[in-house]
């Protein structure tokens, strides 16, 4: 089964505007796709890799210019900084998780084999998905179905589920389905529990906080004239990459100067983000939500 397909290959490596011996960080390696297109681009210059997960060192391709840490990107700046890099031209992070990490059913990613609810990427983090579910309080279980799957039944979802294990443990999706499955509406089950999955696994792996601290730290490390390369696959993440690009926050307040200058950290390369184009739709539709967002350090 192939690892990964990587989404918006090119305009992503063309975003990062590589310079052949400059210094690049991919901060998800996975499979390695965007990682080998920038050894392709470079000559003397160096590739720092990050990923969390272990299985992404069977990916790692034999190249002396690149170092892969299997570490967890919101330690970016101690690890570049172990390794004596003080300053980068180019960082791409290509959020989310990959096709093996779904497509491995014991891993309980996917609701469409039964599992052990688990979601961690990283196999020796404390909680799994099914801690959550058991040990959460009811208002904090709404608050992660609302924020991060956009469920708009949350608070009766959460309520249920208190309810439910009460009398019976929830371990494996099929007990997590069992449990709420009449709340998914007729004929869009599916897109329910996506949206139900996909909630808890950016509250296992703490997806929006740790993207946020990776971010912080790469500004600084930017050089003058370097790329921040990020593609997401959801709004709320979109929405922290669009606010820190723009203004250097994550709320998206705009500072200004002592004579009124917008004072932003970053050039904006693409406006409103880049989408998959049709036919790399038509070839990879688990693209389908991907938006790229290209800025250049100033
Ligand atoms: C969408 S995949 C990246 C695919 C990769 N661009 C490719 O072409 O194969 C996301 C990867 O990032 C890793 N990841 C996600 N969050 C991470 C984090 N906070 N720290 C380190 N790795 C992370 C996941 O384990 C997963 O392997």
């Amino acid at each position: 089964m192939v690892y990964h397909i990587p989404a918006l290959l090119k305009e992503s490596i063309d975003g990062l505007n590589i310079q052949p011996d400059g210094i690049y960080v991919d901060v998800t390696f996975g499979g390695g796709g965007h990682s080998l297109e920038i050894l392709k681009n470079l000559n003397k210059g160096r590739l720092v890799a990050f990923d969390q997960d272990e299985d992404a060192y069977q990916n790692i391709p034999a190249d002396d210019r690149l170092l892969f840490l299997n570490q967890n990107f919101r330690f970016l700046r101690n690890n570049l900084l172990f390794n004596k890099i003080e300053s980068i031209d180019g960082l791409i992070a290509d959020l989310g998780v990959s096709f093996h990490q779904f497509d491995e059913a014991e891993r309980g990613f996917t609701f469409r084999q039964d599992a052990p609810l688990d979601m961690r990427m990283n196999r020796s983090s404390q909680v799994k998905a099914s801690d959550l579910l058991m040990n959460m309080d009811e208002a904090a279980l709404a608050d992660i179905f609302f924020k991060y799957g956009e469920l708009t039944n949350s608070r009766r979802i959460a309520r249920e589920i208190v309810a439910v294990r009460q009398n019976r443990q929830l371990l494996s999706v099929n007990d997590i389905v069992d449990a709420v499955g009449r709340f998914a509406p007729f004929r869009q089950e599916h897109k329910f529990y996506a949206k139900l999955f996909q909630s808890l696994r950016i509250e296992v792996n703490h997806e929006i906080d740790y993207l946020q601290e990776m971010l912080e730290q790469a500004l600084p490390l930017l050089k003058t004239g370097g790329r921040l390369v990020v593609i997401s696959y959801h709004s709320l993440e979109d929405r922290v990459i669009k606010n820190f690009m723009k203004t250097g926050n994550f709320e998206g307040v705009e500072k200004k100067d002592f004579y009124g200058n917008i004072e932003t950290p970053f050039r904006i390369i693409n406006k409103k983000g880049t989408t998959p184009d049709d036919e790399e739709l038509s070839k990879n539709n688990r693209a389908r939500s991907a938006r790229l967002r290209i800025a250049e350090k100033i």
